[in-house]
């Protein structure tokens, strides 16, 4: 069993490169199969999420010609089913965005419903509400989610709730659809407009991504590009309070840095300091004291989900009260537990965690619930006195790229383990 251990306590100091971002790749790779020419994608992170989607793109009949770790060349002509099996989608949700891509392209697809998640129950009502106006036909029964047209028709779609798969389900269906389609009330995310950018490198005609109203004019057919994916902004925000939180001073290099303002801005009002540069930005939080502030998650450009257990685990060893508002997803406090268990002292109730903040966390055996709340732990990990192994380690492989070296590159005792003698060396060393 896979477990990372870390000796905490060294503050995090020099620079990390942050890969290529995992949500606008999983968009991107699907929308690569929508012409029979080759796309190539480059700045893919080597991440688990990202090969299984790749997976389930050759189960379907495509050729991919992975030319290196961060590279794949996609070949849609080669597609033979229409059909997404239950194996991918239990693996990895997003493997839903072949639904939009296929649905496009051949008019028809099948893709096994995905199901709730560890974060919440995660409905696809407005994906299906946003294909069908389209003038899919979509049925959902027996497990799966199929949807069939003679033609798809641009329409006017509403979305009643801010939805960045559904956005992007949606946008890849109506590239290839008749006439115009308007999205309104569209997520805005950074990846919504990545995907964005990538299919108008393949001739589509998609306008106003980044705003609330997404407006794509349908064309005929697509052809082959060449695209390198924008960088990972959860990734970059989870170095950003790795470094707050061990009080280090760490450059993080490969990023978009206007789409970290929001966690810049609660990372300021926390204490540290953020210098921007052109692709970079600095935090420094040594010889700063840390202390509490509110914050509340909400779409892009608010403060994102994805980065709610990061912040926590910064806020838990601040000084004074912080209260942590989560607005999306109804079950993304389940790390609280682990960090208590660090010593961590965190109430939640409903949506709200307050967040009283303790001088330091203490070393402890963890196991990770989810992706984010794996890069609590690690964050709670890095700044806690004495060792901390986690458990459940897969979770946190799906969306973040070696972080052994990643970390280690910035003076972190840390290191993943598989096995109870590598794990017992691990210790001798750092004792
Ligand atoms: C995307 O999930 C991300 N995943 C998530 O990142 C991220 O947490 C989330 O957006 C919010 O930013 C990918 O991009 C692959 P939503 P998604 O549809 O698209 C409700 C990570 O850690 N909703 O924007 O599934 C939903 O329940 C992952 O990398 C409906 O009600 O999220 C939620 O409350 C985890 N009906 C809200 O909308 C729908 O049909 C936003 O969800 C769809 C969504």
């Amino acid at each position: 069993m896979e477990q990372y251990v870390i000796k905490g306590g060294t503050p995090l100091r020099g620079e990390v490169e942050i890969s290529g971002a995992k949500n606008a790749a999983l968009g991107i790779l699907a929308g690569a199969i929508m012409t029979d020419e080759t796309v190539t994608i480059e700045n893919l992170p080597n991440v688990k999420d990202i090969n299984v989607l790749i997976g389930a793109i050759e189960d379907i009949g495509a050729t991919v010609n992975r030319i290196d770790a961060h590279t794949v060349e996609i070949t849609g002509k080669t597609i033979n089913r229409l059909s997404v099996d239950y194996e991918y989608i239990k693996k990895i949700r997003a493997s839903y965005y072949l639904m939009g891509a296929l649905l496009g392209k051949y008019k028809n697809a099948e893709v096994a419903l995905p199901g709730g998640c560890a974060i919440g129950s995660r409905p696809i009502d407005l994906h299906v509400k946003g294909l069908k106006a389209l003038g899919a036909d979509v049925d959902v029964s027996y497990g799966l989610w199929s949807a069939k047209a003679d033609r798809l028709v641009g329409s006017h779609i509403y979305l009643d709730k801010v939805s960045v798969g559904a956005t992007i389900n949606i946008m890849l269906a109506a590239v290839l659809a008749d006439g115009k389609t308007t999205i309104e009330n569209a997520a805005k995310e950074p990846h919504v407009v990545d995907v964005a950018s990538f299919l108008n490198s393949m001739g589509a005609n998609i306008r106003g991504a980044g705003t609330d109203v997404i407006r794509i004019s349908g064309v005929s057919a697509l052809h082959g590009t060449n695209y390198a994916v924008i960088p990972d902004q959860i990734e970059a925000g989870t170095y950003m309070c790795a470094a707050a939180a061990t009080h280090g001073n760490v450059v993080i290099k490969n990023v978009i840095p206007k789409h970290l303002e929001a966690i810049s801005a609660k990372l300021i009002e926390a204490g540290c300091l953020i210098e921007e540069y052109d692709d970079a930005v600095r935090v420094i939080g040594e010889g700063r004291k840390l202390t509490n502030t509110h914050v509340t998650t909400l779409p892009y450009p608010g403060f994102p989900t994805d980065m709610q257990p990061e912040i926590t685990a910064v806020l838990a060893i601040a000084e004074g009260t912080s209260t942590v508002t989560e607005s999306i997803f109804e079950n993304r406090f389940k790390y609280v537990d682990e960090l208590a268990r660090m010593g961590a002292s965190i109430k939640v109730e409903s949506t709200v965690a307050i967040v009283t903040g303790v001088s330091n966390y203490t070393g402890a055996r963890v196991s990770a619930p989810d992706l984010r709340a794996g890069a609590a732990l690690i964050i709670a990990g890095l700044s806690a006195d004495g060792i901390t192994v986690i458990d459940d380690i897969q979770y946190i492989q799906r969306g973040y790229e070696d972080l052994p070296t990643k970390l280690s590159g910035l003076g972190a005792q840390f290191e993943m383990v598989d096995n109870e003698r590598d794990l017992q060396k691990f210790k001798l060393k750092v004792s």
